[in-house]
């Protein structure tokens, strides 16, 4: 149970509707993929603006689902940011791959993609855009880079609903672009995942993979293997009442963000993420650069806020330190080589930034904020 003198990190926006909708499915006696799924499904390809897109379990399912229908085999190696959520990487790990890291930029922390050439071998197959925080990757830099190494862009979208670089959804640039309907999502089936394409063959591969091998439901003959990626439609349900709403979920995280703006106007020993050049921002954590961003948060947690660090550099996750090991280049995991990243997690910390969010709630930690600088 949440703790209730704390402001927490993170709030799903669940109201009568989303209730109501997934009883209905309920009531209907329909609950594994169907009519919600379906509609839930062009929703998202019209908000994304592809023609096609799958459930998946999750965000992280998702990505494994995407890898293998561009084609990623095992020992291949893709190409991710350091600085991301563990899920981007250990997708790759899943389908056999390899996941090589490289920095992030200093002002945006998204994937440095001019840093990317170096991590280039005669093994790698793909690149995995992440679009962190709330903002989007350079995709016109890893179109380039892409198409210079003949790779597949798969984009982690994970956070990504409504998120948009140069006026397009991402999530829709590359070859798949996945996303999560985790609860701190701006959109939430409390679990859930998506794939989106514009590619025919691709979302062949991505319906038999996700089906057992099958197209279609029914038949005890599998022309490929594949395996169960679904979803459900009581998830669908409560995912079409969420997108009913998401005007008033973007206006309210706009408005808090506005709130978190004045509320630091002037304070010179932070500094609030934004939107990357040519993207826009729906901010999925209000991320603040900060001076002794550590002693911050334990202040921020004495005051009754919950707050979150930056992600953990991948290349010092512990989980894999045997990459590092195997590695042929015996420096390739060394801080040095990732001095953004690095910059980034000692640097920086989220605050929640949720719809239902107040503004008295805003007002607080802003103030127990400025109280710290004080
Ligand atoms: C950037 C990124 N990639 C992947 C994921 C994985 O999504 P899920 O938690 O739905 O598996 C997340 C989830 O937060 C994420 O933020």
């Amino acid at each position: 149970m949440a703790d209730p003198d704390m402001i927490p990190q993170v709030q799903p926006w669940l109201e009568d509707d989303e209730a109501r909708a997934a009883a209905q499915a309920v009531a209907d006696n329909w609950i594994t993929e169907g009519p919600r799924s379906q509609e839930f499904s062009d929703r998202l390809n019209k908000l994304i603006g592809v023609p096609y897109g799958v459930f998946a379990p999750n965000g992280t399912l998702a990505l494994a689902l995407a890898l293998l229908a561009v084609g990623i085999k095992p020992g291949d190696e893709i190409i991710i940011p350091d600085i991301t959520f563990i899920g981007s990487a250990t997708a790759a790990i899943l389908v056999g791959a390899v996941p090589v890291f490289v920095d992030v930029e200093r002002q945006t922390f998204q994937i440095d993609i001019a840093k990317a050439e170096a991590a280039v071998t005669k093994k790698t197959r793909a690149v995995m855009p992440v679009h962190l925080y709330g903002t989007a990757c350079d995709m016109d830099g890893v179109a380039s880079f892409a198409k210079r190494h003949g790779l597949k862009v798969v984009e982690d979208a994970a956070q990504g609903i409504c998120v948009s670089f140069k006026n397009r959804h991402v999530g829709g640039l590359g070859d798949a672009g996945c996303f999560s309907f985790f609860a701190d999502k701006t959109l939430t089936t409390g679990e859930g995942g998506y794939v989106a394409c514009n590619d025919e063959d691709v979302y062949t591969q991505l319906r038999l993979l996700r089906n057992q091998g099958r197209l279609d439901r029914g038949s005890f003959i599998h022309p490929a293997i594949g395996f169960n990626f679904r979803m459900t439609d009581m998830q669908a349900a409560v995912g079409l009442a969420q997108f009913n709403k998401l005007d008033r979920i973007m206006a309210a995280k706009s408005q808090i963000l506005e709130w978190y703006r004045q509320g630091f106007d002037g304070l010179g020993q932070v500094r609030m993420l934004s939107n990357a050049p040519n993207a826009n921002h729906v901010p999925f954590r209000c991320v603040l650069i900060a001076q002794n961003a550590h002693a911050l948060m334990e202040h921020l947690s004495k005051s009754g806020v919950q707050t979150r660090g930056f992600f953990y550099p991948m290349h010092k996750q512990p989980c894999f330190a045997d990459l590092a090991r195997q590695h042929a280049n015996r420096h390739a995991f060394d801080d040095a080589n990732f001095p953004n990243a690095v910059f980034g997690y000692e640097n920086g910390l989220c605050l929640p930034i949720f719809p239902t969010l107040t503004h008295d709630q805003v007002q607080h930690i802003t103030s127990a904020i400025r109280q710290y600088y004080s």
